[in-house]
C-alpha cells in the first residue's frame, strides 16, 4: 500500500490560544497521552510559547512548530519573525499559508511561495495549507483553486526539498465550523493534490509526500478520515487544545 511510503503526521494548530504558562500545562497533559504514537506528533504554537514548548517537549516524541514565518531573513519588518530566528531557537516545523492568514492578513499564493522558499532555505519543515472557500466549492472550482495554490506555493521547490513539505488540505468552510468534509470529499481533494505532485515531480515523489486533512477533525471523525488512502494525517485546530481528543486523533493515525 502506498500509504506505507509516507509518514503519518498529526499536527495541532493552537492558533492564538495559550499563554506560555498555559502552553506548558497543556503540553504536559498531551505528552504522556501520545508517548506511544506510531505517527509523527507536532504542536504548532504562538511565537511567545515556542521557548517553553521546546523546553517542555524536549526529549519526547512531540515536535514543536510555529504558525507562520516571514520571507525575509531580517530587516525592517516590524512585528515579523524570520525563518533563521525560528531555526536558531531549535523550532523544526512551521505552518505556512493557513486560510486565516489568507483571509485576514492578505496572504496570497505568491507570498505563501516566498515564505515556503525562506523556510526551506533555512532548514524548516513546512506544513503548507491550501483549501477552497464554500462559494468556490459550490461553483465547482475546488480542484482548480487547490491545484493553483499548490502549484504556485511549490514553484521552484525541488523534489529533494519537497521531502520537507507536508501539504494540508483544509477546506475553509470546514475550519472551526463543526462542518467536516466527508471522508470521500477529503480523500478526493487529497488524491487530486497527489496527482498534481505526480505531474509536477514524479509518481515516486507524490507517493512519498504526506498530505493531511484539516477542518473540524475530532476524536469522533478522525478514524474515518484517516482510513482513506490519501489522507496521511491531520492538522487539528480546536481539538488540539483538548488533550484527550488530540490523543484520540493521534491514536487513530497510529493504526
Ligand atoms: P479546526 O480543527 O478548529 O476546524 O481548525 C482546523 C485548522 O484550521 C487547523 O489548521
Amino acid at each position: 500500500m502506498n500509504k506505507a511510503k509516507r509518514a503519518a503526521v498529526i499536527a495541532g494548530n493552537w492558533k492564538m490560544n495559550k499563554t506560555p504558562a498555559e502552553a506548558k500545562a497543556l503540553l504536559e497533559e498531551i505528552i504522556p497521552l501520545v508517548a506511544d504514537a506510531k505517527c509523527e506528533v507536532v504542536a504548532c504554537v504562538p511565537y511567545v510559547d515556542l521557548q517553553i514548548a521546546l523546553e517542555t517537549a524536549a526529549g519526547t516524541n512531540v515536535k514543536i512548530g510555529a504558525e507562520n514565518v516571514h520571507w525575509a531573513e531580517k530587516g525592517a519588518f516590524t512585528g515579523e519573525i524570520s525563518a533563521p530566528m525560528l531555526v536558531a531557537m531549535g523550532v523544526p516545523y512551521v505552518i505556512i499559508g493557513h486560510s486565516e492568514r489568507r483571509s485576514y492578513f492578505g496572504e496570497t499564493d505568491e507570498t505563501v511561495a516566498q515564505r515556503v522558499r525562506a523556510a526551506i532555505d533555512a532548514g524548516l519543515k513546512v506544513i503548507l495549507c491550501v483549501g477552497e472557500y464554500l462559494e468556490q466549492r459550490k461553483e465547482g472550482v475546488t480542484m482548480e483553486i487547490v491545484r493553483k495554490q499548490v502549484k504556485v506555493a511549490l514553484g521552484g521547490v525541488s523534489a529533494e526539498e519537497l521531502k520537507n513539505i507536508i501539504i494540508a488540505y483544509e477546506p475553509v468552510w470546514a475550519i472551526g465550523t463543526g462542518l467536516t468534509a466527508t471522508d470521500d470529499q477529503a480523500a478526493e481533494v487529497n488524491h487530486a493534490i497527489r496527482e498534481l505532485l505526480a505531474e509536477l515531480y514524479s509518481r515516486e515523489v507524490a507517493d512519498a509526500t504526506t498530505i493531511q486533512y484539516g477542518g473540524s477533525m475530532n476524536a469522533a471523525n478522525a478514524e474515518g478520515l484517516l482510513s482513506k488512502e490519501d489522507v496521511d494525517g491531520g492538522l487539528i485546530g480546536g481539538a488540539s487544545l483538548k488533550p484527550a481528543d488530540f490523543a484520540a486523533i493521534v491514536k487513530a493515525a497510529s493504526k
